[in-house]
C-alpha cells in the first residue's frame, strides 16, 4: 500500500499555518539560507538531479528548464510563476497559496537566486480575492523579515515579488498568453519560437513554473535530489497533490508519490460514495481524457497515463458514479472551452461553438443523425491543428466520452439526458436550489444522495 507523503501540505493543519511564525517554527525558510551561500549552478543541478517534471500539467522537467536560460547579459532576467489555475477540476496552487504561502515565496526565492532573476512575478487567477490578499501578506511578511528586498540577509542578493491579479481567463494559464496578460496586453497565447526562456516577459529571458513545482524546491534543496527520487516512479520522481473531487466520501488533497493508483487514493479517501460505484473520471482535470472503473489501477505517473490514452496533467481527479450523465458532464466542459477560447485561431474558436450546439442538442434528446461523427470529425480537426493546447484540451473529453460511452450519445437522438439521468440524484450537498428541484424531478435529494 502506497503511502502518503505530506511535505507541501505538513503544516496545513496547523494553528494560522500561512504565517510566516508557523512556517519557521517547522524549518521554513532553512533551505533559502542555506541555498543563497551555494554556487547558483549547483542549485540548478540540484534541479535537473531531481528530475522534477513541472506540476502545471504538461510535465516538463523544470531543472532543463532553468538550464534553458541564454547566459547572463547584464539584462534582467525573471521567473513567473503561473498561479492561474483554472482547469476545471483542478484545485491544488489555490489551496497550497491559502495554507502555506510561504513554501511557494521560499521557493521562488531559490529559483531567483539559482536564475539569476532579481524581479519575479506571481500571475494569479483574478476572481479568487482572498487568496491575492492572502498572498500579499505573506510576501510582505518576507519583506519585513529581510528575505525580501535589497541585500537579502546581507548576502547582496536582491529580489522583488510582484503578485498580479489577472482577470479570470484560463488562456491566461497557457505561458506566452500569460505573459502577454502580464505585460497588460489582451491574453492571447504567442508564436513558439522564441520561447520564454530567450525572449518571455519584456522579450528578456523568462522561466515560467507552476506553484506547485516552484514550492517544492524548498524541500529539494533542503533534502536533496536523491530524497526526492526516493518517491515516485523512475521517470515521474517525487511527490505531488491528488487533488479527489466529486463522488468520494472524503474529497479533498492527498499528498502522495506519483505512480500511485486511483484505487488506492479512492480506498484513503473513503471510498466511492456509499451505495455507488465508479463509473468515470479524470485523471488530470477536464483536458485529460476521460478513464473508466477500468483504469483503477493505471499507476498514475506520466508515462502510465499516457500509456493508457490519457494524461496525468494537473492530477484533479473528478470522480463521477453512475448516476451521472457522460453527456451532460462533456456538454459543460465544451461549454466552458467555447466560452475560454480566445478565438485566435479558426479551428478552436469555431469548432468548440458547434460542439456546443451538437452537445446542447444531445443533452435535450434532440440529437440529429450523423451528429457522433461530425463531433469526431470537429476533433479530428482541433486536434493537433489549434495554435495551442487548450483547442487539443477540449477535444479530450469529447473524443474519449464516445469511446467509451457511445451508447450515451446514441440515446442523445431521442432521450434528454435529465430523464435518463436525473440530476438530483448526482447531488452531493442538500440544498433549498436542490430539493426544490427534486421534488419536482421525483425523490427527495436526500432519498436520492442514498440511493
Ligand atoms: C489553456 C491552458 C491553460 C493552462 N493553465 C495553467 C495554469 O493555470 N497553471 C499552470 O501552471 N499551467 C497552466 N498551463 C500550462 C502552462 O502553459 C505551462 O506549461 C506551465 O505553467 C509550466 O509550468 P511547469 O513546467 O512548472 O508545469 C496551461 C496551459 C494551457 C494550454
Ligand atoms: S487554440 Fe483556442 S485558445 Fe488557443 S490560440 Fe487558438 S483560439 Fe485561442
Amino acid at each position: 500500500m502506497t503511502q502518503l507523503t505530506p511535505v507541501l501540505s505538513r503544516i496545513w493543519d496547523q494553528p494560522q499555518s500561512w504565517t510566516r511564525a508557523t512556517y519557521e517554527r517547522f524549518d521554513g525558510y532553512r533551505a533559502m539560507r542555506e541555498a543563497l551561500t551555494k554556487d547558483p549552478q549547483t542549485l540548478v543541478q540540484a534541479a535537473k538531479d531531481s528530475s522534477l517534471r513541472g506540476r502545471g500539467g504538461a510535465g516538463f522537467p523544470m531543472g532543463m528548464k532553468w538550464g534553458f536560460l541564454p547566459p547572463p547579459d547584464g539584462g534582467p532576467r525573471y521567473l513567473v510563476v503561473n498561479a492561474d489555475e483554472s482547469e476545471p477540476g483542478t484545485c491544488k496552487d489555490i489551496p497550497t497559496l491559502m495554507a502555506n504561502p510561504h513554501a511557494l515565496i521560499e521557493g521562488m526565492i531559490i529559483t531567483s537566486y539559482a536564475i539569476g532573476c532579481h524581479h519575479a512575478f506571481v500571475y494569479l487567477r483574478g476572481e479568487v480575492v482572498h487568496v491575492y490578499r492572502r498572498l500579499m501578506n505573506a510576501v510582505q511578511e518576507a519583506y519585513d523579515a529581510g528575505y525580501l528586498g535589497r541585500n537579502i540577509l546581507g548576502t547582496g542578493f536582491d529580489l522583488d515579488i510582484t503578485a498580479h491579479a489577472g482577470a479570470g481567463a484560463y488562456i491566461c494559464g497557457e505561458e506566452t498568453a500569460l505573459l502577454d496578460s502580464l505585460e497588460g496586453r489582451r491574453g492571447q497565447p504567442r508564436l513558439k519560437p522564441p520561447f520564454p526562456a530567450v525572449a518571455g516577459l519584456y522579450a528578456r529571458p523568462t522561466v515560467i513554473n507552476n506553484v506547485e513545482s516552484i514550492a517544492s524546491v524548498p524541500s529539494i534543496m533542503r533534502f536533496g535530489p536523491d530524497w526526492f527520487k526516493e518517491m515516485g516512479t523512475e521517470r515521474s520522481t517525487g511527490f505531488g497533490f491528488f487533488s479527489l473531487s466529486g463522488h468520494v466520501t472524503r474529497p479533498g488533497q492527498y499528498e502522495a508519490p506519483l505512480g500511485i493508483t486511483l484505487r488506492e487514493l479512492i480506498d484513503m479517501a473513503g471510498g466511492i460514495r456509499e451505495g455507488h460505484r465508479l463509473k468515470f473520471w479524470t485523471p488530470g482535470g477536464s483536458s485529460t481524457p476521460l478513464f473508466t472503473d477500468a483504469h483503477l489501477d493505471v499507476p498514475l505517473d506520466f508515462d502510465s497515463v499516457a500509456k493508457e490514452g490519457s494524461m496525468l496533467g494537473t492530477r484533479a481527479l473528478q470522480i463521477f458514479d453512475e448516476t451521472v450523465s457522460v453527456v451532460r458532464a462533456v456538454s459543460r466542459w465544451i461549454e466552458f472551452y467555447a466560452h475560454e477560447s480566445c478565438g485566435k485561431c479558426t479551428p478552436c474558436r469555431e469548432g468548440n461553438w458547434w460542439m456546443r450546439q451538437i452537445m446542447q442538442r444531445l443533452v435535450d434528446g434532440k440529437g440529429q443523425a450523423g451528429d457522433i461523427e461530425t463531433l469526431l470529425d470537429i476533433c479530428d480537426n482541433l486536434l493537433g491543428r489549434s495554435f495551442c493546447a487548450l483547442g487539443d484540451a477540449a477535444t479530450s473529453p469529447v473524443a474519449s466520452g464516445i469511446k467509451y460511452f457511445r451508447e450515451e450519445f446514441e440515446q442523445g437522438m431521442h432521450t434528454p439526458a435529465d430523464e435518463l439521468f436525473p440530476p438530483h440524484r448526482s447531488t452531493l450537498f442538500d440544498s433549498p436550489q436542490g430539493s426544490a428541484q427534486a421534488s419536482k424531478a421525483g425523490p427527495s435529494v436526500k432519498e436520492g444522495v442514498g440511493s
